[in-house]
This record gives structure tokens, C-alpha cells and sequence, in this order.
């Protein structure tokens, strides 16, 4: 156990033995500077760390530094880091056969469960499987489209589904701009993010303005050829944003009215990130197809599509070769990926995810009364967001600076949390314990104490 100078409570897990980042690290990151593209994801730019080794919840750099890992690799992490079934599974399916697109054993079980795992709505379903997430959500827009015989997609305000090209129209930021010109026949509708209303309403009062503002605007800004609509069941990459449970059915009636396929991208909630195998879980709400992704392979890039039966032989998609891609469902890939989705349903990890998460969000919560610039908490499983603004009133975000002090003094405690920006997301492994989670929040928390006592730098 040991007790940072500037904390009040001793710490079991994180343990910071020279400031990150430490020498190792500094040496390391100089090295790749001239070489590496600039581009690589901001949490790990601001920190200038090395990483060495992990194990479950806990990552280490090479100066030794221990962090309890909140990030997970963007909730790719669901069994930890240094899982021993994955690294012994890797090793021995690499040393018989790792490529190509061949039947093996591994990818026919793999098939097997994902299929007799697939939420309501998609008993008896196919799959198809790839090697990233826009890949596989790019396919199921072909998919859908093979299928319906037409072409438009509809999305949501907020949402997000990869970076390449016949994806990046569906974004709902601006991380899109600077990049047109994009593909036609893409609408987006605002999604259900009930803190930043976009009608300034509240639910249940609002009567879900945005399904009968979502009709209106499909009506009049579509060609009248909506092959489907794509939502996140919870918005991971928007922070987290959980909607109301009468908002996926009423938008899958909406798909249903337009003879559109309805696909849940469960990239990020698939496989118990929030509590339930599937976010749609929570709702009830039937998918007509899922993309998959992240948890799915704890690591190993494996992502993939399960789509209704009478769906899937839709042509030219169901042609030889052209749902197929190079490294998708490889023999090393399967099994990985078996042992991913295995170990989850072997350890109950769902019920850990949703045990955890709940004591997580119970010490949470409080901190919305204790800190002025803590505008909301709101989770579901290990899926948490907090949103961090300068006056509970407005809304008005949390100035970036200040949200950057949250990461680095969370850094150098041994917290690593997507606390970069105003709207946290919190989502670490699915094996963390509740002893790890808590300590976690104790370190969040005394970092947020450490803000309040700036008020310069939260109400900038
Ligand atoms: C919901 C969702 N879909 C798709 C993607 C794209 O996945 P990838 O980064 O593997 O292309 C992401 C990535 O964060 C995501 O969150």
C-alpha cells in the first residue's frame, strides 16, 4: 500500500514512483516523435507516457508507474491487460495457422456463440466478420442496401462510427469538417441527449419531440429512399450519453414505417459494457442487424456484423468475395475473439460490469452537489459520463485547460480517465473490481477538490 504525499487516502492499486512522465518514458516518446504522424489519439499525446505491461485493471509504464486504467483502449480492454487465456490462445493458434479466409475450427465455434449470443430480434442470424469498426459499419450499409434496394442512411447528432470515407457523413460533430465532400443521401436527426436538449425540454414531458422531429425532417429532406437508420443504443464517443428507454423503439418504428433496416452499432456497448450483453437490452428494443467491434476481440482487432437471416443473402453483398475482406474471421482472429466473448459469458463479466458500474455511479452521483462544475453523472454498467461545465445554469462546457488539469493531476495520482474534455467518459475493463473502481473514484474525486479550490481556472 502506499500513500502519495498530496492524497489523503492510501492507495492499493495505483502507485506513482516517479512523476509521469518519468525519464523511460521521456527517452522513448523522443525516439518515435520523428517518425510518428501527428494524429494519435489526445489522452495519450497529453500524458507523453510509455506503456510496458498491464495486468486486469492496472497499466504500467516503463518508468514503473502503475495507473488504474479507465480508458481501456476506448473500452477495447474488456478482459484487462496481460489476460493469460488470450496470451496463451494467441501463441498457440499463431504457431498452427493465423491467415486467410478458409474454414477453421476456431472461427466455426467463434460463429456458433455470437450467433446464440445475438440479442432478440436476431435469433437464427448470420454474421460476417472484419478486422476495424468502420469497416464492418461501412458493410452494413452495404448490407442494407443490398437488401432495401435503396440508398439513404439516417443518423444521429452526436454519434460517431469511424473515420473512413462512407461513414464519415454520418458523424454527428464537426469532426467532419475540412473533409467534404461527403458521400449524398446521408440525414442526420438529433439524438436523445436529454442534459443538452436540443429543444431545451426535458423527458418525459417532452413527449420525444426528437422521434416526431426525426419523422418530420426524414420526410421532407429524403429522397424517399432510406435503406437504414444507424444509433449507438448509448453514445459512447458523444460521452457517454444514455437515452430515455422509449427512444430507440420509437426510432425503430420510424425504420419500420420507411421499410429501413434498423442497425444498432453496438461497437462500443456490445458484450457488457453497460451492464447488459447488448445496450438494446435496456430498451427492448429489436435490431434488424448489429456491428461489433472493440470488446469483441479484448485487443485483437476483430469486429464483425450480425444481420437477420433474410437479410444476409441480399446481392451483390452476399456475392462471393464481396461482403469477405483479407483479415477478417483469420484463424488467429477467431480465436481470439472466442476467447474474448467466452471469457465474458465464463466470468460473468456483464454481472461484474453491472455490479461495479453501480457502485461506481453511487460514489459518483454526490459529486454533483459537492462540485459547481459537475453539471451530471449518469451511467450504466461501466459505462459512465460526467459532464463538467463552468455554471450549472448555462451549461456552458468546462474550458478545455481546466479539463486537461483533471487528466494530468489524475495522471499523476495513477488515474488514466477520458477526463480530457467536458464530457468524461469513464469506461475501464470489464474485470475491474469494486475494490479498483473505488479507489479510482477516490482519486477522481480528490483532483476535482483540487479544481475547486482554482476557481480561476473553472470558471475561465
Ligand atoms: C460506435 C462506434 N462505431 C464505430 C467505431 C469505429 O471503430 P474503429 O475505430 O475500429 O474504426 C467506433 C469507434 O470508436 C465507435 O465508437
Amino acid at each position: 500500500m502506499t500513500t502519495p504525499a498530496s492524497s489523503a487516502k492510501p492507495r492499493t492499486f495505483a502507485k506513482i514512483v516517479t512523476p509521469p512522465p518519468g525519464p523511460r518514458s521521456r527517452e522513448i516518446v523522443e525516439r518515435e516523435k520523428p517518425f510518428m504522424a501527428p494524429g494519435t489519439q489526445a489522452f495519450s499525446q497529453l500524458a507523453g507516457i510509455a506503456v510496458e505491461k498491464g495486468k486486469g485493471a492496472v497499466l504500467e509504464d516503463v518508468d514503473g508507474n502503475q495507473y488504474l486504467d479507465l480508458v481501456a483502449g476506448i473500452c477495447v480492454a474488456s478482459l484487462g491487460h496481460g489476460h493469460p487465456a488470450m496470451a496463451k490462445v494467441l501463441g498457440e493458434q499463431a504457431e498452427k495457422v493465423m491467415i486467410g479466409s478458409f474454414t477453421s475450427a476456431p472461427r466455426a465455434r467463434l460463429l456458433e456463440s455470437l450467433v446464440g449470443l445475438a440479442p432478440a430480434g436476431l435469433e437464427g442470424s448470420r454474421a460476417q466478420l472484419y478486422s476495424g469498426g468502420a469497416e464492418a459499419v461501412e458493410s452494413a450499409l452495404r448490407l442494407a442496401r443490398s437488401h432495401t434496394r435503396k440508398y439513404e442512411v439516417v443518423s444521429f447528432w452526436g454519434g460517431f462510427h469511424g473515420k473512413t470515407g462512407g461513414v464519415l457523413p454520418l458523424l454527428g460533430s464537426d469532426f467532419k469538417h475540412g473533409l467534404g465532400p461527403f458521400q449524398t443521401g446521408m440525414h442526420l436527426v438529433p439524438y436523445a441527449d436529454c442534459y443538452r436538449c436540443p429543444f431545451k425540454l426535458e423527458h418525459p414531458s417532452c413527449g420525444n419531440l426528437c422521434v416526431d422531429f426525426a419523422r418530420e425532417a426524414i420526410k421532407r429532406q429524403s429522397a424517399g429512399s432510406v435503406a437504414a437508420i444507424i444509433a449507438e443504443p448509448i453514445q459512447g464517443t458523444n460521452g457517454n450519453v444514455i437515452p430515455p428507454d422509449d427512444f430507440l423503439p420509437a426510432i425503430r418504428e420510424i425504420a419500420r414505417e420507411l421499410d429501413a433496416v434498423f442497425i444498432a452499432d453496438e461497437m462500443i456497448t456490445g458484450f457488457g459494457r453497460s451492464g447488459k450483453m447488448w445496450g438494446v437490452q435496456h430498451s427492448g428494443v429489436k435490431p434488424d442487424m448489429i456491428t461489433i467491434g472493440k470488446a469483441f476481440g479484448a485487443g485483437y482487432p476483430i469486429t464483425g456484423l450480425v444481420a437477420k437471416n433474410e437479410i444476409c443473402g441480399a446481392k451483390p453483398w452476399a456475392n462471393p468475395s464481396f461482403s469477405s475482406s483479407s483479415y477478417g474471421g483469420n484463424p488467429l482472429a477467431a480465436a481470439a475473439a472466442e476467447v474474448a466473448i467466452g471469457t465474458v459469458v465464463k466470468d460473468d463479466l456483464v454481472g461484474n460490469s453491472h455490479r461495479v458500474g453501480e457502485a461506481m455511479l453511487a460514489a459518483l452521483k454526490p459529486l454533483v452537489d459537492r462540485f459547481p462544475f459537475v453539471g451530471d453523472v449518469r451511467g450504466r454498467g461501466l459505462m459512465i459520463g460526467l459532464e463538467l461545465v463552468k455554471d450549472k445554469q448555462t451549461k456552458a462546457p468546462l474550458a478545455k485547460k481546466a479539463c486537461e488539469f483533471v487528466y494530468l493531476e489524475g495522471l499523476r495520482r495513477g488515474l488514466l480517465a477520458m477526463t480530457y474534455t467536458n464530457r468524461v467518459r469513464i469506461n475501464p475493463p470489464l474485470v475491474i473490481t469494486e475494490a479498483q473502481a473505488l479507489e479510482a473514484v477516490d482519486i477522481l474525486t480528490e483532483v476535482l477538490a483540487e479544481l475547486d479550490r482554482k476557481p480561476d481556472l473553472w470558471k475561465a
